[in-house]
């Protein structure tokens, strides 16, 4: 079981300002204790301001940026400089404004056939981690963010993907988006070190309550199946996000 903590912030400014810090503590005793930082990157609007902070002056200087590598949790079927992009998300954000060596951005090949991306994205990340078959890679940090319907990087509910339990990468056919998806699944997830949920505005306030304060008999959402063994969780909310807490 995870140990779960919620950390509030007054604005998407100051949450934003907590994650980076936090951020910049884990990658200074990662890349101190072993040498390397791996961070699994999440999608969508809310991580752009945590990617601009760490760009920014305050903590781009406190990060030791050759010794990271980023992988993504999720990626839309969409070739790299397409704006649904999330890789191009990050590149725009923060990979293009820091120190990363090229070989340290391990970008999900979207622009080919999603189970082809899929497969190719899952061997990378083996051979990165030496991982051999049946073996789980151990992510030192991993973003997410969560839909209002609970979904947490491309795992939808009632989607096949949530009962995956051998691969690292599905790529599901997602019927609301009438789209496929790339996507880590939950046991390469939840053997991660430390997952942050960054979730911002009212809009998410009563997701953020039906997930962290569950009715009872309710039914489980995607983003309450991330669940560490051995890891930490993190919720960097605004105070608008946990309004319901
Ligand atoms: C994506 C993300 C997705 C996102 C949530 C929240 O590829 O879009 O993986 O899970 O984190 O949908 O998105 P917002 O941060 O835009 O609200």
């Amino acid at each position: 079981m995870s140990r779960v903590e919620s950390i509030v912030g007054r604005d998407v400014a100051d949450l934003a300002g907590k994650a980076a810090s936090e951020f910049v503590n884990l990658a200074k005793i990662s890349v101190e204790a072993c040498g390397r930082f791996v961070v699994a990157l999440s999608g969508g609007e809310t991580p752009k301001s945590l990617y601009a902070s760490l760009a920014s002056g305050e903590f781009r200087s406190k990060i030791s940026w050759p010794r990271l590598h980023f992988f993504w949790g999720d990626e839309r079927p969409v070739s790299p400089d397409d704006p649904a992009s999330n890789y191009r998300m990050a590149f725009e954000a923060l990979l293009s404004k820091a120190p990363v060596p090229e070989k340290n951005i391990h970008r999900v090949p979207a622009e080919h056939a999603p189970d082809v991306a899929a497969g190719r994205y899952e061997k990378e990340i083996r051979d990165f981690f030496g991982l051999p078959d049946l073996a789980w890679p151990r992510f030192d940090l991993v973003l997410l963010g969560i839909g209002d319907d609970g979904h947490t990087a491309s795992l939808f509910p009632d989607s096949d993907a949530l009962r995956e339990t051998r691969r690292l990468v599905v790529a599901p056919y997602v019927e609301k988006l009438r789209s496929h998806r790339i996507t880590l699944t939950l046991p390469a997830f939840n053997r991660a070190a430390n997952i942050f949920f960054l979730v911002e505005g009212k809009s998410k306030a009563a997701i953020v309550r039906d997930v962290l304060r569950p009715r009872p008999g309710s039914k489980q959402l995607p983003a309450q199946h991330i669940d560490p063994q051995d890891g930490r969780v993190v919720w960097f909310l605004d105070q608008a996000a946990a309004a319901l807490l």
